[in-house]
C-alpha cells in the first residue's frame, strides 16, 4: 500500500477488542503500519492471545482495557450482536473506535450509537474491507466520467462454515443479525453506496431462510432513484468455494468486472491488503484527514439499508411458488 499519512502525529496506540477470525488481519496490518502500534488486548478467552508479544497488555473484560492510559482508540472483533455495548463503553471512555462490520445488527442501535459518537465527538469507524480491495480500487479508479454506472452487481458468495470461527454465533439469527444478509449484505452494500451513492431505495429483498431461520442466501435489488441505476446483490452462505464480483454496465453498454479474490489464490488472502486499507483509512479519520476511498464508511447508512431489506423481505421459495416462470436476474448486469 503506497502513501501513509504524514507522519506528523504519533502512532495511535490501539487496543483490540476480540482476537478470533478476523483479528489477525487488523494485527498484521497494525504491525506494517508506521502510524499505529498495538498496546493491549482484550478477549474473553485467554487463550486467544498467548503468542501475542509480552510486552502488550492483555485482559479478559473490555472495561479493564479501556481503563488503559496507553490505549488512545479500539479495534471491536466482537460478534455481532456485541458491538454496541462494547463500542458504547469505549466512546464512553473517549476512545477513537473502528468497529467491524455490522456496526449493530438493529438499526435502533445503530442510531443511538452513531448520535452518541456525535454526542462525544469521536470517531465510529465502521470496517467495510471490501472498498481497500486492489481490483475494486482500480475498477472505480478507471470509470470514466462521461459514461456513467447504469447497474451493477455484487455477488458475495461463500460456505458460512469455513469462514466462522470456534463460536457458533454466525449460524444464531439473533446474534449475527440473521444471516448473509446481516452479516455479508453490509460489505456488499457499502460498494453499492460507494458506486451509485447515498440516494438508494430497496425494491425487492428474497431471502431464502434454513429450518433454523438463517438466511442463507439473499438476492436484493436497490435503485439510485436521482439517476434510475440499479444495483443487484447476490449474497450466498452456501456457495461450494468462494466468489466475490463487482460488475458494473456503463451508459453506452460497456462491462467492467472486478474480481475481489483474483491474486489472491489462498483463503482469506486478499485480506491482508485490505485491512491495511482499513487502518491506513481510520487512522486517517481519527487524525481529521479524509478518508482515501472517497466518501467516508458510513455505519448506519448500511444499517438502515439492511434493515430495510430485512423489512420488506419475501420468501424465496414462496416467489418460487407463486410464479415459477419468473427469471429473477432478467434485470441483473448479465454475466
Ligand atoms: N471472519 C471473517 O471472515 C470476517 C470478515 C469480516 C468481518 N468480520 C467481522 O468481525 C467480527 C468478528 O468476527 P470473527 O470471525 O473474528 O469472530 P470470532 O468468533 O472468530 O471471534 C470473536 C472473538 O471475540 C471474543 N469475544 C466475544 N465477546 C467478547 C467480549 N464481550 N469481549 C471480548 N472478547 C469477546 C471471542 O472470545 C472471540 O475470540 C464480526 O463482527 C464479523 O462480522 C469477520
Amino acid at each position: 500500500m503506497t502513501g501513509h499519512p504524514p507522519l506528523s502525529h504519533p502512532p495511535l496506540r490501539i487496543g483490540m477488542i476480540g482476537l478470533g477470525v478476523i483479528s489477525r488481519f487488523h494485527l498484521a496490518a497494525l504491525e506494517r503500519s508506521p502510524h499505529a502500534v498495538l498496546t493491549a488486548v482484550c478477549d474473553r478467552d485467554p487463550g486467544t492471545y498467548d503468542a501475542l508479544p509480552a510486552h502488550i497488555a492483555r485482559y479478559d473484560d473490555h472495561r479493564e482495557l479501556l481503563r488503559d492510559e496507553n490505549v488512545d482508540a479500539v479495534v471491536v472483533n466482537v460478534p455481532n450482536d456485541a458491538h454496541p455495548a462494547v463500542c458504547h463503553d469505549a466512546l464512553r471512555a473517549g476512545r477513537a473506535v473502528c468497529v467491524e462490520k455490522p456496526l449493530a445488527v438493529d438499526a435502533v442501535d445503530a442510531r443511538r450509537l452513531t448520535r452518541y459518537a456525535q454526542q462525544q465527538g469521536l470517531p465510529l469507524f465502521t470496517s467495510f474491507h471490501r472498498r481497500y480491495n486492489a481490483p475494486v480500487r482500480a475498477l472505480l479508479d478507471r470509470l470514466p466520467q462521461d459514461n456513467p454506472v447504469v447497474a451493477l452487481t455484487v455477488r458475495y458468495e461463500e460456505m458460512i462454515e469455513e469462514h466462522a470461527g470456534r463460536d457458533t454465533w454466525y449460524l444464531d439469527p439473533a446474534r449475527c443479525g440473521g444471516g448473509c444478509l446481516a452479516d455479508n449484505g453490509p460489505n456488499a452494500l457499502d460498494l453499492v453506496r460507494l458506486v451509485l451513492g447515498d440516494d438508494l431505495r430497496v425494491d425487492e429483498a428474497v431471502l431464502r431462510r434454513d429450518p433454523h431461520g438463517v438466511d442463507r442466501a439473499a438476492r436484493l435489488r436497490l435503485t439510485a432513484p436521482t439517476t434510475g441505476a440499479t444495483a443487484h446483490v447476490e449474497l450466498d452462505w452456501s456457495y461450494p468455494g468462494e466468489r466475490k464480483t463487482l460488475r458494473l454496465r456503463l451508459a453506452d453498454g460497456q462491462l467492467l468486472t472486478a474480481d475481489m479474490l483474483d491474486g489472491h489464490p489462498e483463503f482469506k488472502g486478499s485480506l491482508w491488503h485490505e485491512y491495511v486499507g482499513v487502518l491506513d483509512d481510520f487512522v486517517r479519520t481519527v487524525r481529521g484527514e479524509a478518508p482515501r476511498t472517497g466518501p467516508a464508511p458510513d455505519g448506519l447508512a448500511v444499517a438502515e439499508l439492511v434493515a430495510e431489506c430485512y423489512a420488506r423481505a419475501t420468501d424465496a421459495d414462496a416467489e418460487a411458488g407463486a410464479d415459477a416462470d419468473a427469471d429473477p436476474h432478467a434485470q441483473e448486469v448479465p454475466a
